[in-house]
């Protein structure tokens, strides 16, 4: 595993954009796992940049969502503060400002009608795509991966997860209460690929900013490897690690940053 600190959220941003845009010139038709929430926003912005001033190039790289709320999905046709749905945050924060091609691009539906067959059915379309190469990982407050809730088996795979407490309040705090939306009416429910999924994609790409995320990160990089704690399966990835934090972020870590 691989801990890079950076001095803040802009240098963390840039050394995560940077390394997917290597392996996009390495490997153009490369097949990558992106994230919702605050954090990887600055990762799009400079991915973004490096399409419109560098010619970074899209057209053949293959996305993957992490997860979707259940119930809500894209609607490009309403104003965004009225669709909360994770679709619509990628198309906004990224996907519209970049050559991608529209087929290239696969997002958990939110509205499935049978959510279960859909997520049986994403899971072969990863295989089918020859698996992900990067996943781009946040980590929740209370340390999940995408919305793999603390308790979510290790070995999990894409599936519908109830969202605890936690999740649905900080949500709420995040996305919901600044569009009017009463909090009883935000899903409950979510699509997310499973820990056992993440797990599969041959480099794992972490970042976390900010002080309120530092003992958050501690446990998952230096705890023990707890469904509790669903981003410390971090430890037990196979492949490629790199975990970019601020230094905020890393301001907790003992002895694993001290070489
Ligand atoms: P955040 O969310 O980037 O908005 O902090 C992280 C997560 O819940 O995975």
């Amino acid at each position: 595993m691989e801990i890079l600190v950076k001095n803040d959220y802009n240098q963390m941003s840039i050394a995560a954009a940077e390394i997917i845009a290597g392996l996009i010139r390495k490997k153009p038709d490369c097949v990558l796992g992106f994230a919702t929430g605050g954090t990887p926003i600055g990762t799009y912005r400079e991915l973004i940049r490096m399409h419109k001033e560098n010619g970074l190039d899209f057209s053949n790289v293959k996305t993957f969502n992490l997860d979707e709320y259940l119930g809500i999905g894209i609607n490009l046709e309403k104003p965004y503060e009225l669709d909360q749905s994770y679709a619509r945050f990628m198309y906004e924060e990224l996907f519209k400002h970049i050559n991608i091609k529209k087929e290239n691009i696969n997002l958990p539906d939110g509205l499935a009608k049978e959510p279960d067959n859909f997520c049986q059915w994403y899971e072969i379309e990863i295989k089918k795509a020859g698996g992900i190469d990067i996943q781009l990982l946040g980590i929740g407050a209370d340390g999940h991966w995408a919305f793999n809730e603390p308790g979510s088996s290790l070995a999990s795979r894409t599936r519908v997860q109830a969202l605890t407490k936690q999740t649905l309040d900080d949500n709420y705090e995040s996305f919901y209460k600044k569009a009017n939306i009463k909090r009883q009416n935000m899903p409950h429910y979510a699509i997310t690929m499973g820990i056992g999924t993440i797990l599969e994609s041959r480099h794992a790409l972490m970042i976390a900013s900010g002080a309120q995320k530092a003992a958050i990160v501690s446990e998952a990089l230096e705890g023990c490897i707890t469904s509790k704690v669903t981003a410390s399966a971090l430890q037990l990835h196979p492949g490629k690690v790199t975990v970019i934090l601020d230094s905020a972020a890393a301001s907790k870590l003992t002895w694993s940053i001290k070489y």
